[in-house]
């Protein structure tokens, strides 16, 4: 029998539109696009064009979109290239639930001298824009904060936060990786100096993604040889990934709405049961408010998480307990602490995300295993 993916928060499969797209840049459009003859040339202008669809999906410009190997990369990127391109000021603000991909990046700076401010969260996830405000001062260099959150689902008020940059003249990061495709983005609503995307997270193919950085906006680049991505991300380009991205990020705004209609019903009626049936809390917002419609996040009181996840794994349920990154670990992650699970349950956590193959009627399965799951695992 064919197993329950509930775990498109760490990947997604791809688009089988996206991969036609992408099969002929493997065999016969083989050219790298910095030659100068026609199988250069032609793929050269395919990057562009692809880069042209990325920028319009998020309504910048298209020399605004540089690709990079990820979101993990781009991330780096915005945080050390602007470090290195303003080095007089030595402090960076971040949330405390931030992806690793910030997170460390930034202890990475720490050791190197950088002030690093983790600003709190509350009990669903949403940074104190007070504190943020109070840290930021005339050596902040940055801030950067994560649009939707990968554990618990929670959307930040990225309005507000960009005003407050703004108002600062502080730079703005946001990690974009889990909220594109799922919530409306439009950058011109908003003052942000850099946007870090993931294809993956969006039924495109893993290994690409792109670094969004502003006009005006001077970042080092981290990877230096040819003159790819103008001038700022060395590398002959990943040409499959690129257009597999383009028509992912294509289909992925067409079907924004309607993907946030049928998520945000599969997770209220799959959510209607597991509080339902069994001792467990919802970490993050509530459905239907700032939440990520995809994503189910809950403790479960006196169980380990981990144990329970293999569980499942082994009778077909695939799920997280936590982000991917740190699944091996019986500690919480450090999202899951800083909103104060309270203690009979914080070794519980599970994370369910739901997206494009899953079927209501999945349902009775998934509540079926998780109670023999709970069952065996107490
Ligand atoms: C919020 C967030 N940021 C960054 C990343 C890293 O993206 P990638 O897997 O493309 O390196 C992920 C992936 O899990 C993520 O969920």
């Amino acid at each position: 029998m064919k197993g329950i993916y509930l775990d498109y928060a760490a990947t997604t499969p791809v688009n089988d539109e996206v991969l036609q797209a992408m099969l002929p840049f493997f065999s016969i459009r083989y050219g790298n696009p910095s030659s100068m003859h026609q199988l250069g040339i032609t793929n050269k202008k395919t990057i562009n064009e692809s880069r042209k669809t990325v920028a319009n999906c998020l309504n910048v410009l298209q020399e605004e979109i540089y690709f990079t190997s990820g979101g993990t990369e781009a991330t780096n990127w915005a945080i050390r290239g602007y470090a290195d391109a303003y080095p007089e000021k030595k402090e960076i603000i971040i949330s405390q639930i931030e992806h690793h991909a910030t997170l460390h990046t930034c202890q990475f700076l720490e050791k190197k001298g950088y002030k690093i401010h983790y600003i709190p969260v509350d009990k669903k996830g949403f940074i104190s824009l007070k504190k943020l405000e109070n840290s930021i001062n005339e050596n902040t260099l940055l801030v950067s904060i994560i649009w939707a959150n990968n554990e618990i689902g929670t959307i930040q008020d990225i309005k507000a936060i960009s005003e407050i940059c703004k108002n600062h003249s502080v730079a703005l990061h946001v990690d974009a990786v889990q909220a594109f495709g799922q919530i409306a983005i439009d950058l011109s609503l908003y003052d942000i100096s850099m946007l870090t995307l993931s294809a993956h997270k969006f039924y495109g193919p893993k290994g690409i993604g792109c670094l969004y950085v502003k006009k005006g906006i001077s970042i080092e680049p981290l990877i230096h040889g040819g003159s790819q991505e103008q001038n700022h991300r060395s590398g002959t380009e990943n040409i499959t990934g690129i257009v597999g991205m383009a028509k992912a990020a294509e289909i992925a705004i067409s079907n924004q709405q309607s993907y946030y209609e049928k998520l945000s019903y599969l997770s209220s009626r799959l959510h209607q049961r597991m509080i339902m049936d069994f001792d467990c809390v919802l970490n993050g917002p509530e459905l239907g408010g700032r939440r990520l419609p995809g994503n189910l996040n809950y403790s479960f009181r006196d169980i380990i998480g981990t144990q329970l996840t293999y569980w499942l794994d082994q009778n077909d349920i695939f799920v997280s307990t936590g982000s991917a990154c740190n699944s091996d670990s019986i500690e919480p992650s450090h999202v899951i602490k800083a909103i104060k699970v309270p203690d009979e349950y914080i070794k519980g956590t599970v994370r369910i995300s739901l997206g494009n193959e899953f079927l209501e009627t999945d349902i009775p399965r998934v509540i079926a295993r998780f109670k023999e799951g709970i069952d065996s695992v107490i």
